[in-house]
């Protein structure tokens, strides 16, 4: 700044000299001159943030908003896609959950326990995220599967570090009382009679709920019906689709939740069974001739699912697992709405690589996608 040494040279020295009026003519022409520099600042500040406010103006109108200012919308960094060089090889790797329905308990009283964990875990090849996790194995929640007319008798445990509950959509009871927050370190039993079949959603409640959910905390519960049954099938798979969404790509450490992706619905990835493409390395099967059941859920948090297998038509589904219903034949793609369920029958003669899918596309480029390999034969691939 030009007033700099000028400051040096009187301020620092004034008693040193005699001649005072010299000095005090000096010091008032200063004051002035720091006066104008300081009123030259602040025209240069008041320029500077007229600019920055002009650009920012600029920004806005062509969507990229300037990142320090709180009341303008972040840019969303998506990681759809971004997985390690070897992802191939940890997808070979990775343990598929397995989609197969479980046996329902004998008897009346079907017990149900539940222990909440908090936990890393791999939604994608290489792809580590912090979840809630129901029953201790990651998203979905282990598959519970009773029959109608038992009696559930369910008992969460929390094993995590902040409140957390459950919500059983197959239940009709007081949410109040039965989906209560259970606090760290403690557990609540609630029964309720499993008298509408079908298979449903269960998932935290625990407000907000988009968090609870969007971190795992969701599975599917079928419950098998008895007063009028369902034609026997072959094969019966449990497909809960979800998505996720990241605040990194997972890679050198866990991502966790990005509370704004997951409002603005811009998920990084979509899965089956919470893995991306599991069941495209790990194909699920069937002889050529066996009718295959799928029962689906969309756990969301937010997205629906377009249920589809390429290279078929349903030949039965009941869509919002509507089963003591009329199931509608001959269909292609039936939504399944996020909270909601499916019942789909399909029974495929000739053998090949069947891709089912939620025919959402972008759904399908995000990992919502898996094969069912019909007969001996090779390879995967993707749709
Ligand atoms: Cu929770
Ligand atoms: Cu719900």
């Amino acid at each position: 700044m030009a007033s700099h040494p000028a400051s040096h040279s009187h301020y620092h020295h004034p008693v040193e000299t005699d001649s005072g009026a010299f000095f005090k003519i000096a010091a008032i022409l200063l004051g002035f001159l720091v006066g104008i520099v300081g009123f030259v600042a602040v025209m240069l500040w008041a320029d500077a943030r007229g600019a920055r406010d002009d650009a920012q103006a600029a920004s806005q109108a062509v969507g990229t908003p300037a990142a320090h200012e709180h009341n303008v919308a972040q840019p969303l960094n998506s990681f759809a896609g971004v997985t390690p060089a070897n992802a191939q090889a940890l997808a070979e790797a990775h343990k598929p959950y397995d989609a197969t329905l479980p046996a329902a308990p004998a008897g009346s009283l079907a017990k149900v326990h539940l222990t909440l964990k908090d936990m890393t875990v791999q939604i994608a090849p290489g792809v580590k995220y912090s979840t809630w996790s129901f029953g201790g194995h990651g998203a979905p929640g282990p598959v519970i599967h009773v029959r109608q007319g038992q009696t559930v008798q369910m008992t969460l445990t929390n094993g995590g570090a902040i409140p957390h509950s459950i919500d059983f959509h197959a239940a009709r009871i007081a949410p109040d009382k039965a989906f209560r927050d259970v606090a760290p370190g403690k557990s609540f039993t609630f029964s309720f009679k499993a008298n509408d079949p079908g298979v449903y959603m269960y998932h935290c409640g625990t407000k907000p709920v988009l968090a609870h959910i969007a971190n795992g905390m969701y599975g599917a519960i079928v419950v098998t019906p008895t007063a009028k049954p369902l034609p026997k099938v072959d094969k019966d798979y449990v497909l809960v689709a979800s998505e996720w969404y990241l605040n990194g790509d997972g890679i050198k450490q866990p991502a966790s939740l990005d509370m704004n992706k997951a409002h603005a619905m811009e998920p990084d990835w979509t899965t089956f069974n919470g893995y991306a493409n599991q069941y495209v390395t790990h194909p699920l099967t069937a002889k050529p001739g066996q009718t295959v059941r799928f029962w689906v859920v969309a756990a969301g948090p937010t997205l629906d699912t377009n249920f589809h297998v390429v290279g078929t038509i349903f030949d039965r589904a009941w869509p919002n697992a509507n089963v003591s219903g009329t199931p509608q034949h001959d269909v292609q793609t039936v939504l399944v709405p996020a909270g909601g369920g499916g019942v789909f029958d399909v029974k495929i003669d000739e053998p090949g690589l069947y891709p089912f899918v939620s025919h959402a596309f972008a759904h399908v480029d995000l990992g919502q996608v898996g094969l069912l390999k019909v007969g001996d034969v090779k390879g995967t691939m993707s749709h």
